[in-house]
This record gives C-alpha cells, structure tokens and sequence, in this order.
C-alpha cells in the first residue's frame, strides 16, 4: 500500500538553472493544494546535513517565477555520497517530519534522490540541468533559456568577428554532453560545430576549412566548442599559427546558467513541479519526471538511471551538412 506523505521537503541541486524557480513555486502550490506541508531544504544535500531547513507556504513562492537562479540555494555535496552521509539525511528528513521529498538537480542529484528514497523517504526527481544530459526525458529544466543566452551571445562574437574577418572559436558549457553546441552550432549557423561525442580531433579539416572559407570571400568564421573537449585558447592558437588568420577564442562559462527563464522553462518547470507534488500526494516514491514522446511522464528512477542517452544521428547529420 502507498505510504501516506504529509509532509514534504523541496531541494534545488548540483548547477542551478533558470526555471528551477518555477519548478519550485509549482510543487509549493500543488503540494498545498493536495493537503500537504512544504519545507523548504536550503543549499541541496549540504543544506539537508546542515539542517538548513524552512516553512514554505505559497506565499513563499510569490514573485519567483520569473527569477532566474535558485531561491534554495544549490550546492555540491561530497559527504551526501556516502553511506553516512545518506542516513543521515534521512534521519534529519524524520526529525523534521519530512516523509516525501522533491529533487531538482541533473543525474548526480537522482543519485542522492535514489538514496533517499532507499531511506524511506518517498523522494522524485525533477531534470533540472541546462545540459540536457539526462537520458529518459528530452526536456531538461533550463535547458531553453541557456541556448537561447548562448545563441545571443555568439550573434554579438559574430558582428565583430566578421567587421575584424577574425574566426572565433566560442565554447559553450555541458560538461560532457554536446546538446548546448549542437543546438547553438545549427542556430547560429556555425562553420564547424565540436561535440565531445563526435570530435575526431581532426583540427586539419578546420583548417582546411577556415582557408577554404576564406578563399571564398567568408569574412568569418565561427567554430562552436562544446566544454567536453574544451581547450579553446589553445585551439585558436594553432588555427592563427597555421591559417595566418587572427583567431580569438570565448568562453561563454556561467553566464549560460543565469537569466530570466524562457517562456517554455517557466511552462514546463511548472507542469513539471505539479506533476511531482501530485506524485507525492499519491504516495509515490522513486521517481523521476521527464518529457518523452510529446508528454510529460515519469519513470522508475533505477530504470532512469541505467538509461542511455546519444546525440540524434540525423540532427548531427545535418549540423555537420550545413556548416559547409
Ligand atoms: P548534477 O545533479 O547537476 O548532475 P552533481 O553531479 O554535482 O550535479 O551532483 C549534485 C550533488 O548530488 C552532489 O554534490 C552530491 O551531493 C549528490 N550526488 C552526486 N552523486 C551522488 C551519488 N552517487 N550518491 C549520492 N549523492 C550523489
Ligand atoms: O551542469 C551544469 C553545468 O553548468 C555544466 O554545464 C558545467 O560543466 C558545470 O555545471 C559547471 O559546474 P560548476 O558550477 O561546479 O563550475
């Protein structure tokens, strides 16, 4: 039988992004609408461990939505990866009445979320990651807002790249994925995009094609870097070395995270958000949330975890098809 939760924790984890506010004000609403208390776990784990722990109402909430960041706070926690760590959690979670708790983190967020639930604690997960690197769902929290920064922010490298007929090597963040390249690469109709899964770390075929381009009368130039393979001032050295053409390199970094969220983070945060809160109201536990074939779903957070996510072919097809 469903455990009954009549109390909830809410937690913002690992890096924040614009939207987890409105994941935030939904659960808080939804949850108190569904009868439930909300407390508030400021700071993700360390925060937990910490006790940093404060009464939510819906007036808590108000004014957030439109807020980029994370009115918790986020932090990464090492102790939360060990066995003590989790249990004490947990215990932290029954001293303060908290029986069912909301995550909104990436991947290594679920795991906590997994251990929690292991606990006791009726826990799911909300994808809040502007990486878009978790496997089950093809919606991230955040994930609109920082392509649309990051394609803003390499229209205006562009303007100065072509008036100085520079190339410009723009890095954009992901850790290890390569969707934030892939998307701003096709958006910003870059002439070579370099996704982690995919670089062959040939730089002679840039070259190539930078003189290529050149001869061809381009004025510019502009190479999207995924943060995976990094290494982008040393890249735009030995482009300039061997083109002859002044190459500058930008490092986009965390202004990717911040922002007020899109219209479509603000929206799906929210669905996202509610849809957890009725989870828990139900008595659900070990959960994740994810928007798959046109519908938001969740699915069993073991189940989640082991799931594989690749690059779509045909979209890295085409990429790599119009940037020549
Ligand atoms: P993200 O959630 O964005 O992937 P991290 O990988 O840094 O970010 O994870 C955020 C936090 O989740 C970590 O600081 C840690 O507290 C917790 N966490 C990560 N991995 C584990 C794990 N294997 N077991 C328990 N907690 C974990
Ligand atoms: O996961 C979001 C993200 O911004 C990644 O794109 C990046 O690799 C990482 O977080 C940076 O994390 P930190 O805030 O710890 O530097």
């Amino acid at each position: 039988m469903a455990k009954e939760v009549r109390t909830i924790g809410i937690l913002t984890s690992g890096g924040d992004a614009p939207g987890m506010n409105a994941a935030i004000r939904a659960a808080v609403r939804r949850a108190i609408g569904n009868g439930l208390k909300v407390k508030g776990i400021q700071r993700g784990y360390m925060g937990l461990l910490n006790e940093e722990i404060v009464d939510m109402d819906k007036h808590s909430v108000s004014d957030i939505i439109q807020r980029g960041g994370t009115i918790l706070g986020t932090a990464r926690c090492s102790e939360f990866r060990t066995a003590e760590g989790q249990e004490k959690g947990a215990e932290i979670c029954r001293k303060h009445g908290i029986d069912g708790m909301v995550v909104i983190g990436g991947d290594g967020s679920y795991r906590g979320a997994q251990a929690l639930a292991r606990q006791g604690i009726n826990t799911i997960g909300l994808p809040g990651t502007i990486d878009l690197d978790i496997a089950c769902t093809d919606y991230t929290i955040g994930f609109d807002t920082a392509v649309n920064t990051a394609m803003q922010a390499i229209d205006k490298v562009r303007d100065t790249s072509s008036s100085h007929e520079r190339c410009s090597i723009i890095e954009v963040m992901g850790r290890n994925a390569g969707y934030i390249a892939l998307w701003c690469g096709v958006a910003n109709g870059a002439e070579d995009i370099l996704l982690p899964e995919k670089y062959d770390y040939n730089e002679q075929r840039i070259i190539d094609n930078i003189i290529s381009n050149r001869k061809h009368g381009k004025k510019h130039h502009i190479i999207i870097n995924a943060e995976g393979i990094g290494h982008s001032t040393s890249m735009a050295r030995r482009i300039e070395a061997a083109t002859g053409i002044e190459t500058r390199a930008t490092i986009l970094g965390y202004m990717q995270r911040g922002g007020s969220p899109s219209c479509k983070d603000r929206f799906y945060a929210s669905i996202m958000g509610a849809f957890a809160a009725d989870i828990l109201a139900a008595g659900g536990t070990n959960r994740v949330i994810g928007y798959r074939d046109g519908k938001f779903q969740d699915f069993d957070m073991e189940e989640a975890l082991t799931m594989t996510k690749e690059i779509p072919e045909y979209q890295f097809e085409i990429s790599q098809a119009l940037s020549r």
